[in-house]
């Protein structure tokens, strides 16, 4: 059945070759005086995106000053420098030049400046933020979908603590697209950034909460272009079209688009990779792909007409057997997927091996010690989540 929803996407977006040049107009289209420009560890400099940017920036009238040094899984050390960089100086919008690591800590300079007390409250869930100072992206690679979406995620290394804060005032309000831009990225990033943005829309889809044949149709469209999207890139890094369509994917698929209608979907995927990432520091997409299949075996039973309407539309599964038959089997031909583009379908071929011990403290933590569930497919305890890790070794 159908469930109600809201749908609220808020960013202006400004898709195509040499789009960066704009974001002088666009900031000041949304109000920015004084910007600060947001960016990782060298791929934005050595590209000479950033001088474009900052030069857009200047020739829009706009003060400018640089905040670098953000790495994959953004650390709350640099989210605090860049609230303390932005007082100082006056800041009144904030342009993040790189992908969700970089928006993500973007989005929680932001809250730390739009609200008083500490930022990391709001990602350990002890109060919710009220506002979020204005934020705009030129993005440099296609996975997270921060760039239109309402999430942030921070790792605090107090802990190592891999947390999302969920808002819609974190929205961008404007996304600078040109597909070009990621031509300079390593394969295994672009691999990384093809899984995540499948799977939230796979998060979405294989929920318990609903669905609506339009939805439906989309999100398996949405998939399948990525799937093959990702095979061409792999083999010709840099085919615009595959990087365009790939990219429009990464924001279409976490905008909440292919969730309209079906629900809260399940996440539990994204929450067992939030703990390897905090703890492992490993890449996004490639966490999610260990341990994807295992959970899909974990849960399979509480929905496999739903896994086989999802894989169906992928792939060619068998047409006899009942509906856990097909699943399973559509299951393994995804894990072939994955690595076919060099994902990983298991921790040990992620590269980690974790201990019983970290596996009891992942566990613990990904259900915040007992404080929440997670999944939708099933609801899962810190001891279910264990045994997806055990079984993803
Ligand atoms: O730091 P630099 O030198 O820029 O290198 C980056 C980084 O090492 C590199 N890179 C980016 N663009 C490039 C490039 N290298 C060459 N050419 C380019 N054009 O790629 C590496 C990965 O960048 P990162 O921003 O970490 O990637 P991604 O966009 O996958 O973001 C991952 C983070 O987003 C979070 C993840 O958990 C992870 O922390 N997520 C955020 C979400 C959201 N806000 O909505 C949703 C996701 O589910 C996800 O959890
Ligand atoms: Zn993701």
């Amino acid at each position: 059945m159908m469930q109600s929803f809201t749908y609220y996407t808020p960013t202006k977006v400004v898709f195509g070759r040499g789009a960066e040049a704009q974001a002088g107009m666009l900031a000041k289209e949304f109000g920015a005086h004084k910007v600060l420009v947001h960016f990782g560890g060298q791929s934005a400099r050595s590209s000479g995106l950033l001088g474009r940017v900052t030069a857009s920036l200047r020739e829009a009238g706009l003060g400018v000053v640089e905040l670098g040094g953000v790495v994959p899984n953004p650390r709350l050390s640099l989210v605090r420098r860049g609230i303390e960089l932005c007082k100082n100086e006056g800041v009144d919008f904030l342009l993040a030049v790189g992908g969700g690591s970089v928006i993500d800590s973007a989005k929680a300079i932001g809250y730390g400046l739009a609200n008083e007390g500490d930022v990391w409250d709001f990602y350990d869930h002890l109060r919710d933020p009220e506002a979020c100072m204005p934020i705009g992206c030129v993005l440099t690679i296609a996975a997270a979908g921060s760039e239109m979406s309402n999430s942030s995620v921070i790792t605090n290394e107090e802990g190592w603590l891999k947390r999302g804060c969920n808002t819609d005032y974190c929205r961008p309000r404007f996304a600078v697209m040109n597909p070009e831009l990621t031509m300079t990225l390593p394969a295994y990033q672009t691999a990384c950034g093809c899984t995540d943005i499948m799977m939230h829309t796979m998060e979405r889809y294989l929920g318990r909460g609903g669905s609506m044949a339009l939805t439906d149709r989309f999100a398996v469209q949405l998939v399948r272009t990525v799937m093959e999207s990702a095979l061409v890139l792999r083999d010709d890094p840099q085919n615009y079209d595959a990087r365009a369509e790939v990219m429009w994917a990464s924001s279409l698929s976490h905008n909440g688009l292919t969730g309209c209608g079906s629900g809260a979907g399940d996440w539990a995927s994204h929450q067992l990779e939030h703990e390897l990432g905090g703890m492992f520091d490993v890449a996004h997409g490639a966490g999610l792909a260990a341990v994807w299949g295992s959970w899909a075996r974990y849960v399979l039973d509480a929905g496999p007409a739903r896994f086989v309407s999802l894989l169906g539309g992928l792939f060619e599964l068998p047409k006899a057997g009942d509906d856990t038959a097909k699943a399973l089997a559509g299951i393994e031909m995804m894990e072939g997927f994955f690595r076919s583009i060099g994902m990983p379908a298991s921790l040990h071929e992620l590269g980690i091996s974790p201990t019983e011990e970290q596996i009891q403290e992942m566990g613990q933590k990904s259900c915040w010690n007992g404080r929440r569930l997670i999944g939708g497919m099933k609801r899962l305890t810190a001891e279910d989540a264990c045994s997806i890790y055990r079984m993803a070794l």
